[in-house]
């Protein structure tokens, strides 16, 4: 599959570099393409880089990993060439200081990343776990739960498969709306690992009581 990833930070980074190790072919999309270590970086992992634009371009599966200041613009300026596609929104609307959301309840990220992209198949995805688990799953060879949210039948398909082949067990959380659930969650996750000083090396998991 040709996946154009928007962010080559920790979320960005770590996908790329596991889904281009499966055989997908990735493409970057970076606001300075010609940076001599991003390119160096994206071909030890057998990918590319582009401008972000040309990354979208050329991509089934577009993937939104930069901060969520960022993100509105973004696609804003990209939206004629997200329609039709699928959108794996991973953002999280968090403040500066990492303590709370800055929206929330009555809407999402994932929605409102919906609007500024219309025509685009948005799934929210790999926001409620942290990069490193993005990296490590499966633990000890046990798929960790990924919930995803999103409006198009056929893209969550995508977006589930995709999470799958990175270790994950990908979980359909609902309608593009449950962004508003799910985005609070990332939080916690961060509020455990940052604040309450758990680490990165944990996962909420659902855990399925056994058939008698
Ligand atoms: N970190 C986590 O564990 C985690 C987990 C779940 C969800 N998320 C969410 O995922 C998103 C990305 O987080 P991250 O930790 O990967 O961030 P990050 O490490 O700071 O990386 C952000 C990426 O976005 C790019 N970027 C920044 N400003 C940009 C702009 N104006 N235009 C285009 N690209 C820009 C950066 O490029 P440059 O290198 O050029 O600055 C960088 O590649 C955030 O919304 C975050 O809330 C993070």
């Amino acid at each position: 599959m040709r996946i154009g990833i928007i962010g080559m930070g920790n979320v960005g980074g770590a996908l790329g570099r596991r889904w281009a190790a499966a055989g997908h072919q990735v493409v970057f999309g970076l606001r300075n393409p010609g940076d001599a270590n991003s390119q160096d970086e994206a071909k030890a992992l057998k990918a590319a880089v582009a401008a972000i634009p040309q990354a979208v371009a050329g991509a089934e599966v577009v993937v939104l990993a930069v901060p969520w200041p960022v993100a509105l613009p973004t696609v804003t300026s990209l939206a004629g060439e997200l329609k039709g596609k699928v959108l794996l929104d991973c953002t999280n609307p968090l403040t500066a200081d990492l303590s709370g959301l800055v929206l929330g309840t009555t809407t999402s990220a994932g929605e409102e990343v919906a609007k500024a992209a219309p025509g685009a198949r948005v799934v929210k995805i790999f926001n409620t776990t942290g990069s490193p688990n993005m990296a490590a799953a499966p633990y000890d060879g046990t798929p960790l739960t990924m919930l995803y949210a999103g409006d198009d039948a056929a893209a969550k398909q995508t977006a589930a498969g995709l999470a799958r082949a990175l270790g994950f067990d990908p979980v359909d959380a609902g309608p593009l709306l449950v962004a508003r659930v799910l985005e609070p969650f990332g939080l916690a996750w961060i509020t455990l690992a940052v604040r309450q000083k758990l680490g990165t090396d944990f996962h909420f998991q659902i855990v399925r009581k056994p058939a008698k």
